[in-house]
């Protein structure tokens, strides 16, 4: 195993109680091992992931197949990521709050990655599945609750997150974090820790 590899590894430890509990749906066919990245979660009632997925550093992830209004969810080195894939109409949410009061400022474009030819697909959003709080693992759209700001709600202690990832409400203090991922095709991303 890595370095990198061994510290996700201890990372998965701290959070594995509340990812095994808030953890419930991924479309594992829309993602594809990378290297040593194993990553599948089908069920929450899954028990501890296999070494190989805990040692994970990577993922790649086809937005193609990830249906508009909803949102996968995989795990890397046992930590959540979410991609979401917005519509019109979140997007337009997004755009609009961006000079709303916001705890944590940061416009939604800045909260996106550009593709290979440089521009910027607004309808695909990935960010941590980590609530800034406690660590939970918030809910949303596969969940049927988005919260009041139509991103995410964290039911732990009641963080709402709107349709960019941005903190609105409840008592998180940071937006969810974006990780690093690229593009590596027109559909492919791939996620790095
Ligand atoms: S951990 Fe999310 S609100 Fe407390």
């Amino acid at each position: 195993m890595s370095e990198h590899g061994s510290k996700a590894a201890t990372a998965d430890a701290a959070h594995a109680g509340e990812t095994r509990r808030d953890f419930i749906h991924i479309a594992a066919a829309t993602v594809a091992a990378g290297g040593v990245a194993a990553v599948a979660w089908p069920f929450v009632q899954q028990l501890a992931p296999a070494a190989d997925t805990r040692a994970a550093s990577t993922a790649e992830v086809d937005v193609s197949k990830v249906p508009e209004g909803s949102e996968i969810r995989v795990l890397i080195g046992g930590l959540p990521f979410f991609i979401r894939h917005r519509t019109p109409v979140e997007i337009a949410r997004a755009k609009a709050d961006d000079h709303a009061q916001l705890r944590d400022p940061a416009t939604d474009d800045s909260r996106l990655h550009k593709m290979l030819d440089g521009k910027l697909n607004p309808a695909i959003l990935v960010t941590s599945g980590t609530c800034t709080h406690l660590g939970c693992v918030p809910v949303g759209p596969a969940q049927g609750n988005t919260g009041d700001f139509g991103g995410w709600y964290c039911p732990c202690h009641g963080s709402h997150y709107d349709t960019s990832g941005r903190i609105r409400k409840g008592p998180a203090p940071k937006n969810l974090a974006i990780p690093k991922y690229d593009y590596t095709s027109a559909t492919m991303i791939k996620i790095s820790l």
